[in-house]
């Protein structure tokens, strides 16, 4: 079967959303994993973290899972000979737990984000963390181009002090918030890129709709990547 456009344009990137070794090392220093933790990394897309989290838990048994199947179909390329990984095709939602750390880039949203945290903490261990990332507003006051495409691309999108709020009501003790690095978007946007200009040579009308789409996505973060970005969270589980 023919990929769709989506795929065409994403297959085979290192990512699938903003993050870097940086951020991950930056967020997992904040956290005391008890030895051999069970960590799930949910909607892991190609799997860019899993090296980063096995490095600073070289005795986890991790879970990466995404509901796309070719995102697993890489995971398991990479690491299907390593015992400590187990790449499940499926809902997040399927994952029971317990874990000790629940790991999720980007992906959150997809379940809405007041269900993701209260789903997330029922899989937690007691003193378990939650680390994700989410789109927010950085300002109180965005521009209104930015916040006019924000609500068609991303319709729960909310101020940074908004997110806070969510995760302590949630049942969560807020370790830290902070906003994902401009490397962090870098390391998505800069391949994504230069495979759209690659595929503009020879792209069909729905492939060029899809390039043209992901073109302006980054082109939007580019002009007003100091008023919105990724929140990266580090929370525990407090009740
Ligand atoms: C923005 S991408 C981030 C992927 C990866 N964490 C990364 O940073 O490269 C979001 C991922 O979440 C996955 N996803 C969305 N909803 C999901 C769900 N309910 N269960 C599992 N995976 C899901 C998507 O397939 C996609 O791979």
């Amino acid at each position: 079967m023919a990929a769709s456009p989506f795929f065409t344009l994403h297959r085979d990137l290192p990512r699938e959303g903003p993050g870097n070794r940086a951020e991950l090392d930056a967020a997992l220093a904040q956290v005391t994993l008890p030895d051999a933790p069970r960590i799930l990394d949910a909607g892991c897309g190609p799997g860019a973290d899993i090296e980063g989290l096995l490095d600073h838990a070289p005795d986890a048994q991790l879970t990466a899972i995404d509901g796309q199947e070719h995102f697993i179909a890489q995971v398991r390329a990479r690491w299907g000979d390593d015992p400590r990984v187990t790449a499940l095709f499926g809902n997040m939602l399927d994952a029971e737990g317990p874990f000790d750390l629940i790991w999720s880039a980007g992906a959150l949203y997809f379940l809405g984000i007041e269900t993701a945290l209260a789903e997330m903490h029922k899989r937690l261990a007691p003193g378990g963390a939650l680390i994700f990332s989410e789109l927010v507003f950085l300002t109180q006051d965005p521009d209104p181009e930015l916040h006019k495409q924000c609500l068609i691309d991303y319709a729960a999108i909310a101020h940074v002090c908004e997110l806070e709020d969510k995760v302590r009501a949630a049942g969560y003790r807020l370790v830290s918030c902070s906003a994902v690095s401009d490397a962090a978007w870098e390391a998505y946007y800069t391949p994504m890129d230069a495979r759209v200009k690659l595929l503009r040579l020879d792209a069909g009308a729905e492939l060029t709709k899809v390039l043209d789409e992901a073109e302006a996505e980054s082109a939007l973060w580019r002009k007003y990547k100091r008023q919105f970005g990724y929140a990266q969270i580090v929370a525990v589980r407090e009740t």
